[in-house]
């Protein structure tokens, strides 16, 4: 079991590894828990919500970014309140990003703020969504849009839920942990020796770790995203983000992945990134998505990263891999953002068009 305190103004400490659940739940029993989760996780693991002691209310949302909305968060704060829950209670947060995103925006609001434990159940949540205290839910067509941050004061990060996760999920999860790839030279270098082995259990437990500690760096350095270092963790994200808005067919995570694939070329196109740097890390998309999608009028796609909240000016600001262990800003403008989408979608054309 391995432990990072998040040198943040309220510390966050964040426990990994197999058992780390089994280890660190019962001790958060005694207290008046408010337990947040989705139908899935509540099917597969409710019953482990017994370990929170006699005193725990559980609230079920429906499983996925759906849900993710206004509404969702009232019904959790007017269900808390109904239950008497007092402002020394703790929300656990138990599911995947969807339900750490909307129970820890519940627990920043309610009583303008009650404890918070994160323990995500998704390889994506693990990796990333649960650290660094981003709370969140999506307003009409735009992602995150209300939020806020807000520092869960224990992560119980347990591998061990990875084991019902569907096969679809830990690729979204890999997505994630190939942006850190994108970022960070040690984790480059160990999914390059490993691509044959993303999916086993003994590389994800170890990688998840690696990923915490290079996200808690970060987080760290720019705990409110002012300074530039906590952007980079949106490799990939505003053409994810917008594709996901556009489509919507897949889940965050892949269009993460297909993001990160699309934002590669245009570095490409723009002489930011290229060589065997630039082949590496397109391989390991394609390791984890087998191909990238081509998509007929993905120009509409440049209309909604506009509303991307990275964005500061009415310039479109994307994140690219750049060097091993390095990334760059490049801001373009929206059309010409389209047309760079347009020529990389129709070199798809062919294969998969
Ligand atoms: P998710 O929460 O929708 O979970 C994916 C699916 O897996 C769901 O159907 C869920 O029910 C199911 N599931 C969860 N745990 C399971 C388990 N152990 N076994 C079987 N099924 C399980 O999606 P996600 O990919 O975890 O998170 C995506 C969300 O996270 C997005 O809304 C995104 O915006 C957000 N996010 C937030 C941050 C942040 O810093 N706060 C970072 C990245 C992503
Ligand atoms: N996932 C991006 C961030 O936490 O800042």
């Amino acid at each position: 079991m391995q432990e990072i305190t998040l040198q943040t103004a309220k510390k966050s400490v964040i426990r990994c590894g197999a058992g780390s659940f089994e280890a660190y739940a019962p001790k958060l029993s005694g207290r008046q828990v408010f337990v947040i989760t989705d139908t899935n996780v509540d099917r597969l693991y409710g019953d482990l919500c017994s370990v929170f002691g006699e005193n725990t209310h559980k609230f079920v949302i429906r499983a996925g970014e759906k849900s993710k909305t206004p509404r969702t968060l009232l019904e959790i704060l007017n269900k808390m309140l109904s239950c008497g829950m007092r402002r020394n209670c703790l929300v656990v947060a138990l599911g995947g990003g969807v339900v750490g995103d909307v129970a820890g925006l519940a627990a920043a609001l309610y009583m303008r703020g009650v404890h918070l434990v994160q323990i995500p159940t998704t390889l994506l949540a693990q990796v990333d969504s649960s650290v660094g205290g981003k709370t969140a839910v999506d307003m009409g067509e735009v992602k995150n849009v209300i939020g806020t941050f807000y520092q869960p004061e224990e992560v119980i990060v347990d591998p061990r839920f990875l084991a019902t996760l569907p096969k679809r999920e830990i690729r979204c999860g890999l997505g994630e942990i190939i942006k850190y790839g994108a970022l960070n030279k040690e984790i480059y270098n160990k999914l390059l020796k490993n691509t044959r082995k993303l999916n086993s259990g003994k590389f994800l437990e170890e990688i998840i770790y690696d990923c915490i500690a290079h996200k808690a760096s970060v987080v760290e350095k720019d705990e409110t995203d002012i300074s530039g270092a906590r952007k980079t963790l949106n490799l990939g994200h505003t053409t994810g983000h917008a594709l996901e808005l556009l489509y919507g067919k897949l889940s965050h995570g892949e269009y993460v992945l297909i993001g990160t694939y699309y934002e590669l070329q245009i570095a490409r196109k723009l002489g930011i990134c290229g060589g065997q740097y630039a082949e590496n890390i397109e391989k390991l998309v394609l390791t984890v998505i087998k191909r990238a999608p081509f998509f007929g009028d993905i120009e509409r796609a440049a209309e909604l990263a506009v509303h991307d909240k990275k964005n500061e000016t009415e310039l479109i600001s994307l994140i690219v891999p750049k060097h091993e262990g390095e990334c760059a800003e490049i801001s373009i403008k929206k059309d010409e953002y389209a047309r760079y989408l347009k020529e990389v979608s129709d070199s798809l054309r062919g294969e998969n068009g």
